[in-house]
């Protein structure tokens, strides 16, 4: 049985998220998580990852390993008592760290995978929830958009305990993804702007509210066909998310190469740190601004097109 899910970006409203604000976030189908389960010949659950170096056996693994929970997660739910006999193989070409959602698109492509293994049907909201909680154990305090946006595969406008929207794309536009290499985790970054706002609680909280009000503002301007006004709206957002000190030289020397390079805007996307950064441009400039993006350092750069549907799943 086989399942795959895809990477993800968010537009607007990273961090802020985690404090009940909005946030944009569509999927990346251009990277994903391929799971496949099988039946084994050998005694055991063999879980093979290489992109996480992990081979395995799940009983070797303590039980809040994120790969080991998910599968515990979903076995309790089908009704599964005694550890059957599977290789689970897990293939992804989302890097890990990275703010692309590598985490949450494991965990959504394994919850279909076994699950479908089981014949146990799970709607897109109890994948999402099941996500959620293995995100929990991992990230701290997740607000839940990396699970919401990677189930449904749809452009989401996202407010933490509320039920999402799928927001509509009035003229497709087109954003290059530039990975600084550098791996960051997001619960570090959360943890950190956690302790700012404590101590500086004020600020924070309009830093957050400035982000809400660029979020509400970009989903409008996408809604109605207007997706060049984005560009700015990236530039004040990516402003706001270095006053929370959540960016770094690198993220900041790839946002100015992509605005040089002719990019409407760019900002940082994801925990930040490290990871990746976007930049909304015109169609006919894409080529040039990613590779201005590797000429200053990126690792890769990604051109994807951001529209209704997302582009099917192989
Ligand atoms: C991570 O992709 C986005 C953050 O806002 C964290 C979260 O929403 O859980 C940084």
């Amino acid at each position: 049985m086989k399942a795959s899910a895809p990477g993800k970006i968010i537009l607007f409203g990273e961090h802020a998220v985690v404090y009940n604000r909005p946030a944009l976030a569509v999927p990346v189908t251009q990277v994903h998580v391929d799971v496949e389960v099988l039946d084994s010949p050998r005694k055991g659950v063999f879980i093979h990852a290489p992109g996480i170096d992990l081979h395995a056996e799940l009983n070797s693994l303590p039980a809040n390993h994120p790969v080991a929970s998910v599968i515990l997660k979903v076995f309790k739910l089908c009704g599964i008592s005694q550890t059957p006999d599977l290789e689970i193989n897990i293939l992804s070409t989302i890097p890990v760290a990275s703010g692309l959602g590598s985490g949450a698109a494991v965990s959504v492509a394994l919850i279909r995978a076994l699950s479908s293994y089981y014949l146990h049907s799970l709607s897109d909201n109890e994948t999402d929830e099941l996500a959620f909680e293995v995100e929990k154990l991992h990230h701290g305090t997740p607000s839940g958009i990396d699970n919401t946006v990677i189930t449904y595969n749809k452009p989401v406008y996202f407010i933490k305990g509320q039920p999402m929207e799928i927001f509509k794309v009035g003229r497709p536009f087109t954003i290059v993804i530039g990975d600084t290499g550098i791996s960051a985790l997001t619960k570090e970054s959360v943890g950190d702007v956690r302790s700012l706002w404590l101590r500086d609680t004020v600020n924070f909280e309009n830093y957050f509210n400035e982000i809400a009000q660029i979020a509400l503002i970009a989903r409008r301007s996408i809604e109605s066909g207007r997706p060049e006004l984005i560009g700015e709206l990236m530039d004040q957002n990516h402003a706001l998310l270095q006053n929370l000190t959540v960016s770094s030289p690198e993220l900041d020397r790839l946002v100015e190469a992509a605005r040089s390079a002719g990019a409407l805007g760019a900002k940082l996307s994801g925990g930040g740190r490290g990871g990746n950064m976007i930049a909304l441009v015109e169609q006919p400039k894409a080529e040039s601004v990613a590779d201005a993006l590797i000429s200053t350092g990126a690792k890769r750069a990604i051109i994807t097109e951001i529209s209704q549907e997302s582009a099917p799943q192989e």
